[in-house]
């Protein structure tokens, strides 16, 4: 019985449950700023699944300054990777979906539902780290009137976020969060590391995701999985990324 617990000064941790899907990454090769190559692709699909991944959501951006993907172009890389994964003999399932910039190019598409989503449901995006979108509560509402759920990738990055009440108002209004691992040790640094705690304390994260677009992550994330502040975030939050497979 006591194997299952470990101890970190006076308080008891369980050992999470198995995190078993992925939900964010970079894995399509040479379509964003993530593998640059299929070798590099297939590095990293392995290292997910040496951490015990069985399924990997891989996020390409979409954001119309930076990277011209869209729903045709990402499907027909997610074709390629997963033949040269079966290949490769990894076993991992893999899906794409994308994870949308918040720029002008969002909301047409949301309109024409040109969208690629996790699960047929969940519509990941970001916005800019330093500058709060003055569309930010527009978008989550027509994404909902959609009838697609709106899922902020790492909220605790956004510097523009300066206390917990304002991850409170986005989740009345229908966010849901999905927070970085890495962000637990500091990998991305201290504001994001900081909230990723506060928004754990507060019982405020969905979903954790990886967020990989290079070796660095995989061997970051391997750290913050068997740390007791990583066994932290189970105490105070329901993780859904099981509830994908
Ligand atoms: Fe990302």
């Amino acid at each position: 019985m006591f194997s299952f617990f470990k101890k970190k000064s006076n308080i008891i941790l369980p050992e999470p449950p198995d995190l078993v899907v992925d939900l964010h990454s970079h894995l399509i090769p040479g379509i964003d700023d993530g593998a640059k190559n299929i070798e590099e692709s297939l590095k990293l699909l392995s290292g997910l699944q040496s951490l015990g991944y069985t399924k990997v959501i891989t996020t390409p951006h979409i954001m119309i300054d930076a990277y011209g993907n869209t729903k045709k172009s990402v499907l027909k890389g997610l074709e390629t990777l997963k033949k040269r994964a079966e290949e490769a003999g990894i076993t991992l399932c893999i899906d794409a979906a994308s994870e949308y910039y918040l720029d002008e190019g969002l909301l047409p598409l949301i309109k024409k539902k040109e969208l690629l989503l996790i699960n047929n449901t969940y519509l990941l995006f970001e916005t800019s780290y330093n500058h709060r979108p003055q569309q930010l509560e527009e978008i989550i509402f027509e994404i909902l009137a959609s009838g697609y759920t709106p899922l902020l990738a790492h909220p605790e990055r956004y510097n523009y976020i300066k206390n917990v009440d304002e991850y409170h108002a986005l989740k009345e209004i229908g966010a849901h969060f999905q927070v970085n691992i890495n962000s637990f040790n500091g990998y991305y640094g201290s504001h994001a590391k900081e909230y990723a705690h506060a928004l754990s304390q507060h019982g405020l994260i969905d979903f954790l995701g990886s967020d990989t677009h290079h070796r660095k992550h995989i061997d970051n994330l391997k750290t913050v999985l068997q740390s007791d502040n990583y066994k932290e975030i189970y105490l105070h939050n329901t993780i859904k990324n099981p509830t994908l497979i």
